[in-house]
């Protein structure tokens, strides 16, 4: 699957999100409990930009009307309507891996 650069590690403080946009795809970037999260910026519930939502362990809570998903929700995909993707740290950058 291909590999796109996202933003530099330190552009996240822990408990924080940003919003990058990776081969024309809006992502929101999370570095929750030690590890970096990444999913479309978009809440399924009305369009809210995630990347400006409240976060607490791994759950990102939607800045609008509240609607919450777990980052980190182990082995089975939830089916919430967020597309998560892996985020891979490699000297000092992010890189967000998408669907081919
Ligand atoms: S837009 Fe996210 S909960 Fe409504």
């Amino acid at each position: 699957m291909p590999v796109y650069p996202a933003c530099p590690a330190s552009a996240l403080q822990e408990n924080s999100g940003i919003h990058v946009v990776c081969d024309g795809k809006e992502i929101a970037l999370f570095k929750m409990e030690g590890r970096y999260f990444a999913c479309s910026n978009r809440c399924p519930h009305a369009g809210a930009r995630l990347s400006e939502g409240f976060l607490s362990g791994t759950v990102v809570t939607c800045p609008w009307h509240g609607w919450s998903f777990d980052m980190n929700p182990g082995e089975t995909p939830p089916r919430d309507g967020v597309l998560r993707y892996e985020v891979i740290e490699e000297n000092g950058e992010l890189k967000v891996v998408l669907p081919g």
